[in-house]
């Protein structure tokens, strides 16, 4: 639509870094891209630790004004879990124990409270 510039505003919709490499990325992009690493083999109904990192690639600042809210895990489109966090008290990352019953990429959600929301997938 014609004077709505969604693509320039950071809080409408879902951002991504254009490239999935740390070296390739915008600062912004570095500090706000979640990392998701899981451990161990992902198996149909047996356990899995996934944790989801803010701030992997460049550390992103955890202040009163600007700070990580939130971070949310799915498998595929099938919510997970969610971490809510206060600022300056808590890290950006959160572990999650799951049980899946498909293998589906895993998909991080973060939202930043002066930058938005912010994705990764990663295969399993
Ligand atoms: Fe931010």
């Amino acid at each position: 639509m014609k004077g709505l510039k969604c693509e320039q505003d950071l809080f409408c919709g879902i951002n991504r870094p254009k490239s999935s490499k740390p070296e390739e990325m915008s600062d912004l992009e570095k500090k706000h891209t979640p990392v998701i690493e899981i451990s161990g083999k992902p198996e149909k109904g047996e356990p899995l630790e996934v944790t989801v990192k803010v701030g992997e690639h460049l550390k992103h600042p955890n202040e009163h004004g600007h700070f990580i809210q939130w971070i949310e895990l799915y498998s595929g489109n099938t919510f997970l879990g969610r971490t809510d966090f206060a600022s300056e008290r808590a890290n950006p990352k959160a572990v999650f124990t799951v049980k899946l019953d498909h293998i589906h990429p895993l998909k991080a959600l973060e939202h930043c409270n002066l930058h938005g929301t912010w994705e990764a997938t990663k295969e399993i």
